[in-house]
């Protein structure tokens, strides 16, 4: 233990030292005025380039603008001097003496480029493991899996957030590197946004630069300070929706200004594995799901628990079970029946919402729509001498801004299908009057159609059975007492405290759902995926004992081998309520959750906008 600690100190410590030549050598003379900020924007094609044809690459040689570094820290650090003294001295010493003409300085590109790869060879780190976890229907052993992927020449939009998470951003900067070299270093636009970080994120963010300039990836690196002077009269909520969403703003900058439009967006969150992450793009596509999730596994007392309960719902509005990784085929995460048994069979499943780590979005049904990131409003300020406000029994959710996020794409989606339908008809019926109509399923057919089970043989007859009560709007009435965990409040999130647990929650009186009248069982489902075979973990988990739990040998039903192990073929409705856990005051991320169930009508939701 202990020389594991000092080796990874002194990897830190090499880092550190690696960062600051870099830093040294490329950004010592980088601007810091105003002027300096503006050069970092997304350039508009100029006039000639309009006439013509206007580039729409990810070529960092020809825009520097593709590499972008905001809000950096530039006040002197401590020890500063004395590094820079150290660098100079090896620089004059060691490396000057060498460089006589053009062709050796270029040496010393090739050696940075080298001494990187080496860092980041994913040798000794936690991906290094990663090629030789199981992993269902042999994914790991076949190279050439995802040659079709990298073929499609799609640009993707990685995006991370870091909020005094250190520890994982040599890694994601090695599942980056990796991803780079995979779908090519021009197809990625790395976004990451430092949010107010107080430990070496700053040293590590330029080794980031370092490392994406070398490699000629675009980025835009920005810090921001936080949103309230006190971390502890924010709300968290508030707090995420305003990261994410800052996190995105090249993403509609390089729209609107250069018209580049991404296949996907990538949000990293703690650490995955290259592979699995491929997998889950590859999912996201043949399913043209909304989101894809990854499956988020920490480590407690000794064992492996599913965590982020917080954000994720199963289709039936359940929050998952946090279950352990080698729970039996009864108490699994998801509740649901089908659910249930996909994820016993290590197949993605349909859900109402999730995040639970690395998570892959579809920018054409979401944020190219104008969905962002939100939160509710009425909070109660503890930091403001005001009453607490008073709130209806069903008043909106003042959970997560994931959670909002995944009402809004049910939203969306539900109406995108009926403006199609709208377009098809065409008999000059506008939108009010179709959202006075009453029957829309009658408009819809195929959306009840695609409610048939199309494979009968892939599910147990009592998922059938459970498909069909769905299809009739009518859910289980999931109240206390039917499964005592679902809604007992009895939430702890897995997580440590300090990578963003979230405190068990106290329960509110149940409220009975109420009863909609037009089911969401009519409106076109969001496609909403967790991919159960997308570990998402964190330092110190033991990655080999996690993947055998999980996947076990790793050899699965040849029946799935195929495409099956894709698609889900069955899409269901929304769920006509949800287990809403709320936080209903400021107070950081820590601050106390309450939690009901709320009802949720995609009708009433359409006639609200
Ligand atoms: C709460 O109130 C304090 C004091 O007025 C203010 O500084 C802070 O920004 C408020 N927090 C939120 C999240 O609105």
């Amino acid at each position: 233990m202990i020389s594991l600690r000092r080796r990874s100190l002194s990897r830190v410590f090499f880092i550190a030292v690696c960062a600051f030549i870099v830093r040294w050598l490329f950004f010592s003379s980088s601007p810091t005025s105003a002027a300096g900020y503006a050069s970092h924007q997304i350039k508009e094609h100029n006039f000639i380039e309009r006439a013509t044809r206007p580039d729409k690459s990810l070529n960092v040689q020809r825009h520097q603008f593709l590499q972008a570094r905001m809000g950096r820290d530039e006040r002197d650090e401590l020890m500063g001097a004395q590094i820079r003294n150290g660098v100079e001295d090896y620089w004059e010493r060691f490396q000057m003496p060498y460089m006589v003409s053009k062709d050796t300085s270029s040496m010393d590109a090739q050696h940075v480029v080298g001494a990187i790869d080496q860092l980041l060879s994913l040798n000794g780190w936690v991906a290094a493991l990663c090629p030789t976890l199981t992993r269902p229907f042999g994914q790991n052993k076949h190279e050439h899996a995802y040659d079709d992927l990298v073929r499609e020449d799609h640009l993707y939009y990685i995006a991370i957030v870091i909020h005094s998470a250190d520890h994982f951003l040599v890694d994601q900067l090695a599942v980056i590197v990796q991803m780079a070299k995979r779908l090519g270093t021009n197809n990625l636009f790395v976004s990451m946004l430092d949010y107010d970080s107080t430990d070496s994120t700053e040293t590590l963010t330029d080794l980031c630069e370092a490392v994406l300039t070398l490699l000629g990836v675009p980025f835009r690196i920005r810090r921001v300070p936080g949103m309230t002077e006190d971390p502890s009269a924010a709300y968290y909520p508030l707090e995420e929706a305003h990261m994410r969403n800052l996190a995105l703003e090249p993403l509609r900058e390089l729209l609107q200004k250069r018209g580049i439009r991404f296949h996907r967006v990538i949000w990293l969150k703690g650490f995955t594995c290259p592979n699995d992450i491929l997998e889950t793009i590859k999912v996201s596509f043949v399913n043209e799901a909304a989101m894809v999730c990854g499956m988020d596994w920490a480590e407690h007392n000794g064992f492996f628990i599913f965590s982020d309960r917080w954000r994720t719902r199963d289709i039936d509005g359940d929050q998952f079970r946090q279950s352990k990784s080698s729970s039996k085929a009864e108490a699994v995460p998801p509740r649901d029946r089908l659910g249930a048994s996909r994820y016993a069979k290590h197949l993605p499943f349909q859900v109402f919402c999730c995040e639970s780590g690395t998570h892959v979005v579809d920018p054409e049904q979401s944020y190219y729509k104008g969905i962002e990131y939100r939160a509710g409003s009425d909070y109660h300020n503890l930091s403001r001498a005001e009453m607490v406000p008073m709130r209806d029994p069903d008043a909106p959710c003042l959970d997560s801004s994931q959670a909002w996020f995944c009402r809004d794409l049910w939203v969306r989606s539900a109406r995108d299908a009926m403006d199609e339908v709208d377009k098809v008809n065409n008999h000059g019926a506008g939108r009010l009057a179709r959202r006075a109509a009453v029957d829309v399923a009658a408009r819809e057919p195929e959306v009840v159609a695609a409610r048939e089970p199309a494979d009968p043989n892939a599910k147990a007859p009592e998922a059938a059975e459970g498909q069909a009560q769905a299809a009739a709007g009518r859910r289980k009435p999931a109240g206390p007492g039917v499964d005592a965990d679902a809604n007992a409040g009895s939430d702890y999130d897995a997580m440590p405290e300090e990578e963003g647990a979230e405190p068990p929650a106290e329960l509110d009186p149940f409220i009975d759902p109420v009863h909609l009248s037009m089911p969401n069982s009519v409106f076109r489902p969001a496609r909403i995926l967790v991919n159960p075979r997308c570990p998402t973990t964190y330092a110190g988990v033991s990655h080999t004992q996690l993947a055998l739990d999980l996947f076990g040998t790793g050899e699965d039903d040849a029946f799935h081998a195929g495409v099956g192990k894709y698609v889900l073929e069955d899409w269901e409705g929304a769920p006509e309520s949800f287990v809403c856990q709320e936080q209903r005051q400021t107070g950081g991320r820590k601050a106390t959750k309450t939690q009901r169930r709320l009802g949720f009508s995609i009708h009433d939701e359409l006639q609200r906008e």
